[in-house]
């Protein structure tokens, strides 16, 4: 049986890509599988939270317990987020949300078929979920504990730092090793304001049950009430 170390709290976890549209029937998106997203969830609701699970286009079974809503673009997550932040004690950014969007999504199906030569397309940036939350008044109160994700290629403590400071958030973690999408085992990196702390490779089930505990921990420590 497991501790219920996050009873009382109401969890927040974005997973999955988006995908953006280009026309009625193309998109972009990306390879995330949504799993460790999905382990996170799984792993909040056994610790006692009331959990949210905001996803992108993933073929994942719900976890019992935990609230799902489907979300196709990062525009569509954000707004997920935000109907759903105000209730929250712990966000957890695990989406791979697309950086860009297609500035005008076409209403029909582009042509190959005497259109000349082929489309040129433009993007527009797609908001930041993570650090929109992490500058709500009630995450800079100490009141919503946020969580922020990073995948580097190399030098990942130094770009984990960075990116906590960026992105503004009290715990940053980064996946430690090649592109971990679809595989069921991780190993994770844990900065906060502390420390830099390792858990090895496991499967992703396992980690996100380790990082409910220390998420746990440092809450209990005075973070959020
Ligand atoms: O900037 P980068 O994409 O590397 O940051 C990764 C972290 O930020 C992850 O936690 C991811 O879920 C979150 N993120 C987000 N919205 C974006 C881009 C990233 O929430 N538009």
């Amino acid at each position: 049986l497991q501790a219920k170390v996050l009873a009382g709290h109401h969890v927040l976890v974005t997973a999955g890509p988006t995908f953006e549209p280009i026309d009625p029937v193309r998109g972009i998106t990306n390879h995330s599988s949504g799993k460790m997203g999905f382990a996170l969830a799984r792993a909040a609701r056994e610790a006692g939270a009331a959990v949210t699970l905001v996803a992108g286009p993933v073929h994942l079974r719900t976890p019992r317990g935990v609230r799902r809503v489907d979300v196709q673009t990062a525009q569509q997550m954000l707004q997920a987020v935000l109907a759903h932040v105000e209730q929250a004690t712990v966000f957890v950014a695990a989406a791979a949300v697309a950086d860009w969007r297609v500035a005008q999504v076409a209403e029909h199906k582009m042509k190959k078929e005497g259109s000349g030569a082929p489309p040129a397309l433009t993007f527009v940036e797609n908001p930041d979920i993570l650090a929109t939350v992490a500058a709500l008044p009630r995450a800079r109160r100490g009141e919503l504990y946020c969580v922020g994700f990073a995948a580097e290629s190399h030098d990942l403590l130094r770009h984990a730092r960075a990116k906590r400071e960026r992105k503004g958030v009290p715990l940053l973690v980064g996946n430690i090793g090649p592109a971990t999408f679809g595989r069921d085992d991780n190993a994770l990196l844990l900065v906060d304001e502390r420390e830099a702390i390792e858990l090895p490779p496991a499967p992703k089930l396992t980690l996100a049950r380790q990082l409910m505990g220390e998420i746990a921990r440092r809450l209990a420590d005075g973070g959020v009430r």
